[in-house]
This record gives C-alpha cells, structure tokens and sequence, in this order.
C-alpha cells in the first residue's frame, strides 16, 4: 500500500467521487509495472486519480477539468501537499475543448485514465480523441464500468475497434483497453453494438437450465416466446 489515499484532503460527503484506494493502488502498480509515463485524464476533482498517477510516473501529467472551483481547489491543494503539483499540467476546460488543441500538438501518450463526463456521449468523445492521441500498445482505463454509458462504450468498440483488445483487471469497476495496431475500417464500416442487461440474462441461463432437467412445464410463463412455444410443441 502507498499509504497516498490517507493524504488527501476529500469531504467526507463527497468520497464517492474519487476513485476508491483500491482503485486507486490498482492503478499505482499498472503504472509503474509497465513503466508508462506519458500520461493524461479527463476529471480532476479532488485529485484522487491524480495523485495515485503522479505518484507511480513522476512525469508531466494532462489532466482535463473545467469545474476546479466547484471543488474548492482541493484538488490543487492536495498536489501541493503531495509534492505532485510540479508535475501537473491542468487544463481548466472541457475535454471536447482541450482534446482537439492537444491533438493538434501533436501530443502522444501511453495511458489515459477517463472519469469526467458520465453520459454516454462523453465518454465516447473522450475516447474518440484518446484514441488518436494514444500511442500503439497504449492503454485506456474506463472509470465506473458498471455505469451503461460506459458498457455501451465499450461494447462499440470490443465490436468496432477490432485494434483494441480488453485487458482483465483485478478491480470490476475498472476496465481496461489496449490498442494494437491501426484503426483499418472501411469508410463504411459499422458493427452493431449492445450490452446484456445481466440480470435479466442470468434469468434466462437458469430458466433454461431447468428447461433442460425437464421442469419446463412450472415456469413457461417466464420463458421468452420462442422457448415457450416450443415447450407447447408450436
Ligand atoms: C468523478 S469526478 C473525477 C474524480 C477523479 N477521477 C478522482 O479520482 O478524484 C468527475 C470530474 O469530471 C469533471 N467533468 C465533467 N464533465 C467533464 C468534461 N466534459 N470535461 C472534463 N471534465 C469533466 C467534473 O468537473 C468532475 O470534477
């Protein structure tokens, strides 16, 4: 343990909008196990994520946020206490603003961590731009991976990007991505894309089980049409 989380200075009230110190070591370690040092992150906040990802790098770290004061500068303050601040390179805007300067910048990266919007079109601008920014065999953390917006995110490009391949993490609210290769789509390339609502699927997988040990006939209400029909021989 690095002991980091217990620095920091979060409202009590508001802990859940950091990253959790689980989260946060696992990220510690990825970092300084692969030795990745070019780094950025869209949401600030109190710095939590920050300060777990300039801890591990010690290198110049993007971090993309418009709403520092919403936050009363703790996030600034707790980089100072850390001794990161010399390391932070913040950048007091949205990430559909500051993405696009960086591209064109030529900036290049190794990871990128995205936590700041939650909605389904933030995330996938984040990434969109990410993406480009990303160097090959570069990875990208999604943050709150049990959110739809961001399994949605992720399903189009486990479908899409055939250049990305999902990396198992220890942590479930994470999910990691790394990019092999270049992006080779047909202009007019598109995969469909969905998610399973788990509940409702884990359902079926057990009314199924039982269907198959022939106790089909208790619960043929709750099966789907087809299934149903065929247990009435239609
Ligand atoms: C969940 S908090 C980030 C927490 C941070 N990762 C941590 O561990 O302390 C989300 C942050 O994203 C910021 N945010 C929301 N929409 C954004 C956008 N479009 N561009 C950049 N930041 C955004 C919010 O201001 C907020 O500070």
């Amino acid at each position: 343990m690095t002991g980091i989380y217990q620095q920091l200075e979060i409202p009590n009230g508001d802990k859940a909008t950091s990253i959790t110190e689980t989260e946060g070591e696992y990220i510690y370690n990825f970092l300084k196990d692969n030795n990745l040092k070019k780094t950025l992150e869209v949401g600030f906040a109190y710095g939590c994520s920050t300060a777990y990802i300039i801890s591990a790098t010690k290198s110049i770290h993007y971090v993309i946020d418009p709403s520092q004061g919403l936050y009363f500068n703790l996030g600034l303050e707790n980089m100072e206490k850390l001794g990161l601040k010399k390391y932070l390179n913040l950048k007091n805007d949205f990430s559909h603003n500051v993405l696009p300067g960086l591209l064109k910048k030529n900036v290049k990266i190794d990871f990128a961590f995205i936590d700041g919007g939650h909605k389904f079109d933030d995330i996938f601008i984040d990434f969109y731009y990410i993406d480009l920014l990303l160097n090959h065999k570069g990875y990208i953390l999604f943050h709150d991976s049990w959110m739809r917006s961001t399994q949605y995110v992720v399903s189009w490009i486990k479908n899409n990007k055939k250049n990305y391949k999902i990396v198992k993490t220890p942590v479930n609210s994470l999910t990691l991505i790394q990019k092999l290769g270049e992006d080779v789509r047909e202009w007019c390339h598109f995969k469909d894309f969905f998610i399973i609502k788990r509940g409702l699927f884990l359902k079926n997988v057990f009314l199924k089980f039982l269907s198959a040990l022939g106790f089909g006939r208790f619960f043929k209400n709750s099966l789907p049409d087809k299934k149903r029909n065929n247990l009435n021989g239609k």
